[in-house]
């Protein structure tokens, strides 16, 4: 992982300093601004093809437009145009032609576009920058002529531009001044470099079309450079496992990859966690039972505390094509958990745990495991990074895999300190409390679990509730109800506080 961050940014660092020399990246655009609005002959640089099906393709003329027709673009179906990002061999790469087909697969009708500027894209990165307010006019020019020729409603147009194709996405939406906007953009982890930290009309923002979304997979920063952008650019952004780098992505997965890819390997491993934004969004569109879902959170930290799993007030949303296109006037950030392979969807849980008179500090390791009506979650290690004393509720955050259904059963089982196990040496039982009361117990009250994915909430009592406390295996048992039974059968049960031990030694 750091291997592969480190090449990254040389790499980068070389565009870069190559670049010094060209000054007045910025100062090119404003002048282009009302460029539109001239009546001159136009000449494109770069190259658009209807996608056709395969690998078919059909190359279209802005200014020759029976070419759409020929080549079968269908002016009362939506347009999506897909745009590259820079490029360092001068290759289409091959994510292009598997995000059209799954553009296709679920939109049958739709044409998509792909915007080809790999000539220009094959330049040091700043010039390459540089050149991005040019495809971005290229890409308005194409709107503007199906808009005058065709009646084309431009809402019907969503841009999908991975990153510098992320910003040319915007700069087209922000050439086209009449009253009609873009209906949508998605940034697929916009570049970093060069657009961080820039006015709104220097990169990607929510004013270049109706409804902006970006996903941030590759933000992890190293001498003061990102791959991708690492503020908010849209309505909605997501920074799936934080957005600083991707499971599956670590220098160790350079053999799966190589088996997969052959020699390119090596390559698809640096681009690895940057590519995964497109491969995030081929997911959304190919898996439907299985959408990612992210909730709005202060930053990853919190997120990891399990804090954020709330979906009032349009707190959470579907990452990818199937968002919920609510305009806000404030950027959202938006957190998930994603699987290293598709499909990426995994389940979120959020657990509050209180812990009851805590006489001594103790560090506790806690493995959970739950039980729902479809499935059971197996075993998940729990690690706190602060001890527990006094009256205390921890929360945190689990992922799962599978759905498990209506939550029904909770187990906590917690390994015991070494300094325990030489205390306990080979016992394994659990005793009240009371009887322990000055030894490192771990009293259990109140756990309760939301389910963000149903925003179902449990509250969870251990077993045998009001009865004495009986001598559990290994583990605590819980039983878990949700909030609606729970609200009503409350009377019936004795909600005061659980005591719980459990002790286990290898
Ligand atoms: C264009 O698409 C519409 C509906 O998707 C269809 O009814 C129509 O026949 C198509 N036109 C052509 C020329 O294929
Ligand atoms: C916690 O400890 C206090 C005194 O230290 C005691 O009065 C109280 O009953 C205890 N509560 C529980 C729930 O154990
Ligand atoms: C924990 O809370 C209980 C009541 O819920 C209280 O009696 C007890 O003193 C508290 N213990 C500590 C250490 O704060
Ligand atoms: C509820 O629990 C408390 C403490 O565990 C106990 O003293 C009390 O008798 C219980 N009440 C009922 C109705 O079971
Ligand atoms: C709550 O749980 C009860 C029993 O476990 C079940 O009958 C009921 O359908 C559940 N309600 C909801 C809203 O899930």
């Amino acid at each position: 992982m750091f291997v592969v961050k480190v090449l990254w940014c040389l790499l980068l660092i070389y565009h870069l300093s190559e670049g010094k020399k060209i000054k007045g990246i910025r100062a090119v655009g404003t002048e282009q601004r009302d460029v539109l609005r001239e009546k001159e002959l136009y000449v494109s640089s770069s190259v658009f093809r209807l996608f056709l099906g395969g690998e078919d393709t059909c190359t279209l003329d802005p200014l020759q437009l029976h070419t759409l027709t020929s080549c079968g673009f269908n002016s009362s179906n939506p347009l999506i145009i897909i745009t590259h990002g820079w490029s360092v061999d001068g290759i289409m790469e091959s994510w292009v032609m598997r995000l059209a087909t799954a553009v296709r697969t679920n939109l049958i009708d739709a044409n998509v576009v792909l915007t080809d500027w790999l000539s220009l894209a094959q330049q040091h990165y700043p010039i390459a920058v540089q050149k991005t307010r040019t495809v971005g006019k290229d890409i308005a020019h194409l709107l503007q002529a199906l808009q005058e020729h065709y009646k084309y409603p431009l809402r019907n147009a969503h841009l999908i531009g991975y990153s510098l194709g992320a910003h040319i996405s915007g700069f087209a939406g922000s050439f086209l001044t009449g009253p009609e906007k873009i209906g949508r953009i998605t940034g697929l982890d916009p570049a970093g470099p060069l657009f961080e930290g820039m006015s709104p009309t220097d990169r990607l923002s929510p004013d270049d079309a109706e409804f902006v979304d970006a996903i941030h997979t590759f933000t992890h920063e190293r001498m003061g450079l990102s791959v991708g952008i690492k503020q908010a650019v849209a309505h909605y952004d997501f920074y799936p496992n934080g957005g600083d780098f991707q499971p599956g992505c670590d220098l160790q997965n350079i053999y799966e990859h190589i088996s997969q890819y052959g020699i390119l390997g090596f390559e698809q491993t640096v681009k690895c966690a940057h590519e995964r934004s497109v491969h995030l969004f081929i997911d959304s569109l190919l898996n439907k039972d299985k959408q990612s879902m992210a909730y709005r959170c202060s930053d990853n930290s919190a997120f990891d505390k399990g804090v954020c799993l709330d979906c009032r007030k349009n707190r959470c949303n579907t990452l990818g094509y199937d968002i919920k296109k609510v305009r806000t006037g404030t950027s959202k950030r938006l957190y998930l958990k994603t699987r290293s392979r598709m499909p990426y969807k995994l389940y979120h849980y959020q657990f509050r745990v209180q812990f009851i008179n805590q006489t001594e500090k103790v560090e506790p390791s806690l493995t959970i495991s739950l039980t729902g009506t479809k499935e059971e979650s197996g075993a998940v290690d729990i690690t706190f990074n602060e001890k527990i004393s006094g009256n205390k509720t921890f929360t945190f955050l689990i992922t799962l895999d599978r759905d498990l259904g209506e939550l029904m059963l909770l187990n906590i089982r917690w390994e015991a300190s070494p300094l325990w196990e030489n205390v306990w040496d080979k016992v394994q039982t659990i005793i009240p409390w009371r009887t322990w009361e000055r030894k490192r117990l771990l009293n259990v009250g109140k756990v309760s679990v939301k389910a963000g994915e149903t925003q179902r909430r449990y509250m969870c009592f251990l077993r045998a509730s009001g009865i004495k406390p009986k001598v559990f295996l290994d583990c605590c048992k819980f039983s878990c109800f949700n909030q609606s039974f729970f609200s009503r059968h409350q009377k019936n049960r004795n909600c005061s506080v659980f005591n719980c031990l459990s002790i286990t030694l290898v």
